[in-house]
C-alpha cells in the first residue's frame, strides 16, 4: 500500500496504489486522452481549413455544424479575437460550444482523470500524491473558470436552436426554379441524429437540471414545490446517462462536419433517398 505523510490528504482515504488495483481501470483514461486528442487536432485543423463547410449541390443545403451561423466575411476578417486577426469564422463560433464541453462537469471528471492523472480512475492513488497539497479545488484561477458553466449553458441553448434550424433547412430541397420541396438524403438523417443527440447532451446538463428543478433543499416543506420537483425528475431521467451523452454527441458533431466536408470535396456524393 501507499504511504503518505501525516499531513497529507490523502491520508484517511483508501486510495489503492496503481499496482494494486485488478480491474483494467487505465482503459478509461487512455481511450479518453485518445479521443480527445483525435478530436482535439480535427477541429482544430477544420476551424482553420475554412473550406468544404457547406454543400448545396442538387438542391441540397447541408451547413456544418462548425460553421453556423454563416459569419459574413467582411465581419470576422476585420474582427480580431484577443488581437489576433481571425482567418476563419469557425473560431468565433466554437469557443462557445468549446467552453460548454471544457466546463461540463462530466467532461471535467474525464479530463482531470486522464490528462492530469488527478486520481487516475476511482480509489487510485495519485502519481504524485504529495503534488495534491498544492491543489485548491476550483476558487483558484485557472479552475475558477469552471465555475462559468452556467452561462456556456446558455451559449449552448442558443446553438442548439441554431442547429435545429439547420437540420430543418436540410430537409428543404431546392428546385432548379428556386422553389422548395420536402426531400430526404443521407445527409438530411446525419443532421437529425446529430441534433438529436446534441439536445440530449445540452439538456441533461446539471446547470440546466438546477435551473429548471433544482435550487430547493427541500420539496415536501414551503421551499419547494410539486411542479419544479416533476420538473426535475423528468430532467434527471435525461441526465443520468449525462456521460453517454456527451460522448455520442461529440462524435456525431464530429461525423457531421466531416460529412459536409467529404460531399463538398468531392471525396462521395450525398445519396438522395427522398
Ligand atoms: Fe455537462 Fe452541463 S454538466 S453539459
Amino acid at each position: 500500500m501507499a504511504s503518505y505523510s501525516a499531513n497529507s490528504r490523502e491520508e484517511g482515504r483508501a486510495p489503492l496504489p496503481m499496482e494494486n488495483r485488478e480491474r483494467d481501470w487505465w482503459l478509461m483514461p487512455l481511450l479518453t486522452v485518445v479521443v480527445l486528442t483525435l478530436f482535439g487536432i480535427y477541429t482544430t485543423f477544420r476551424a482553420f481549413e475554412n473550406n468544404y463547410y457547406h454543400y448545396t449541390n442538387n438542391g441540397a443545403d447541408y451547413l456544418s455544424p462548425f460553421y453556423s451561423p454563416l459569419l459574413p466575411i467582411a465581419w470576422y476578417l476585420h474582427l480580431p479575437l484577443f488581437g489576433l486577426k481571425m482567418v476563419s469564422p469557425a473560431i468565433y463560433i466554437l469557443i462557445f460550444p468549446l467552453a460548454f464541453r471544457l466546463t461540463c462537469y462530466y467532461y471535467r471528471k474525464a479530463y482531470y482523470r486522464s490528462f492530469f492523472w488527478d486520481p487516475p480512475a476511482c480509489a487510485v492513488a495519485e502519481p504524485r500524491a504529495d503534488a495534491r497539497m498544492k491543489y485548491t479545488g476550483e476558487r483558484k484561477f485557472p479552475f475558477i473558470l469552471q465555475n462559468l458553466h452556467r452561462y456556456a449553458f446558455y451559449a449552448a441553448v442558443v446553438i442548439v436552436i441554431i442547429l435545429w434550424k439547420d437540420t430543418v433547412d436540410a430537409f428543404i430541397w431546392t428546385n432548379p426554379d428556386g422553389t422548395h420541396h420536402f426531400g430526404i438524403g443521407v445527409g438530411s438523417i446525419v443532421f437529425l441524429v446529430n441534433i438529436i443527440l446534441l439536445s440530449l447532451y445540452t439538456f441533461s446538463c446539471h446547470s440546466w437540471r438546477h435551473f429548471i428543478g433544482g435550487k430547493h433543499n427541500c420539496y415536501s416543506c414551503s421551499c419547494g414545490t410539486r411542479s419544479s420537483y416533476g420538473i426535475w425528475k423528468k430532467v434527471s431521467f435525461l441526465n443520468h446517462n449525462h456521460a453517454l451523452w456527451a460522448w455520442v454527441s461529440m462524435l456525431s458533431v464530429w461525423f457531421t462536419d466531416f460529412y459536409v466536408m467529404a460531399v463538398a470535396s468531392g471525396m462521395f456524393k450525398d445519396i438522395r433517398i427522398l
